[in-house]
């Protein structure tokens, strides 16, 4: 008796993963046999996290996984029910890379009844013990890479100065602004103290210069009050530390419309298209280069191993604390970019083909 319920019941559940499969994208007949992997990204608004999204799925495929792959529009309610969905249409393992890294603890705890495991994507998910890996780009290492062009492009170790700096990063809820920010500023902060750069606008402190949303209208807004406020006057701006091309942008176009100056020097990540257009046009210094391609390998290599119960490769055991303990993580080396060695790194090596930057 106890055995035909058992034995209907099975049958129930797989008519119902028959049918309903997982997301937009079924396990179905065309099923490559290796597992069902959710793919949460945050939004399609900004460029890398299309690229992110599109070479995840891409290899995954073809690693034998099958995908479903899906964009919160940056709304952390979105993301929280599209995971929830990823959760009870079987998905085996979560990679997440989130918009607000403390707003996923509730679905978290359900995919660790479940026993999924989640690989947090570029961003740490914070204060959830479901997370089992990260991988990300060494965010600190990014922030200190912006500071150091700072610091050669300037010259500060010899020039006397002093320079006029003014200071952008990110989402204060996403956990990679405080490194970047952290990065550049444990590099630029002695010269800040030796007073060869001053920020003119007295706007250091990291919640005053995030960013919500990394949004490009904010970081322009913020731009236009600081240049009315304080270098309207024809005072020199001499450099701004932006934490990402979206930031980077906004600064650029407030600059366009509404300073006269020499056009300072300006950081940024990413190598977004309109912003390497930037800096070959001379509006943007460098960017940070972090190959989502290189990134994406990593991620399934981890899904690999964890869903054939292995040990993916970790090279970090010390910088990432979510909360709950230190998260063991692959960081993948970041480099920066500019306008001489962009077509190397960008156009040799497939990442955009040169008809996209012209
Ligand atoms: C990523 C950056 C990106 C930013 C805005 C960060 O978490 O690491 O590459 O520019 O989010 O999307």
């Amino acid at each position: 008796m106890k055995r035909k319920v058992l034995s209907v019941l099975l049958c129930v559940a797989m008519a119902a993963t028959m049918l309903v499969g997982c997301g937009s994208k079924k396990a179905d007949a065309g099923s490559s046999g290796g597992g069902l992997v959710g793919v949460a990204m945050p939004t399609k608004d900004l460029q890398r996290w299309n690229q992110d999204g599109s070479n995840m799925e891409k290899e995954l495929k073809a690693a034998g996984y099958d995908v479903d792959l899906q964009y919160a529009s940056n709304d952390v309610a979105t993301q929280v029910s599209q995971i929830e969905n990823m959760i009870s249409n079987g998905c085996k393992m979560l990679v997440i890379a989130s918009i607000d890294g403390e707003s996923l603890g509730t679905v978290l705890a359900q995919a660790k009844d479940a026993k999924i495991p989640v690989i947090a994507y570029d961003r740490l998910i914070m204060k959830s013990d479901a997370v089992t890996y990260y991988a990300t780009f060494d965010n600190y290492m990014v922030g200190t890479k912006q500071g150091e062009y700072i610091v050669k492009a300037l010259d500060l170790d010899n020039a006397a100065g002093p320079f006029n700096l003014e200071i952008f990063t990110g989402d204060p809820g996403d956990n990679n602004a405080r490194f970047f920010y952290g990065g550049a500023m444990d590099v630029l902060q002695k010269y800040i103290d030796e007073g060869k750069l001053i920020v003119k606008s007295g706007q250091v402190d990291f919640e005053t210069v995030a960013t919500a949303n990394w949004d490009s209208a904010k970081a322009q807004e913020r731009m236009e009050n600081i240049i009315s406020s304080y270098y309207a006057d024809g005072t020199q701006l001499d450099v701004v530390l932006c934490s990402n091309d979206s930031t980077a942008f906004g600064v650029e176009n407030a600059l366009e419309a509404n300073y006269t100056g020499a056009w300072p020097v300006i950081t940024g990540q990413d190598c977004d298209i309109a912003n390497v257009k930037n800096m070959i046009a001379g509006k943007q210094s460098m960017s940070i280069f972090k190959d989502t391609r290189t990134l994406a390998t990593q991620v399934v290599a981890m899904v690999d191993a964890v869903m054939k119960g292995g040990e993916p490769p970790i090279n970090d055991t010390k910088s990432y604390d979510n909360g709950t303990g230190i998260i063991p993580s692959y960081l993948c080396e970041p480099v920066f970019a500019d306008v001489n060695n962009y077509k190397e790194l960008l156009i040799d090596s497939g990442y955009y083909t040169e008809d996209q930057l012209k």
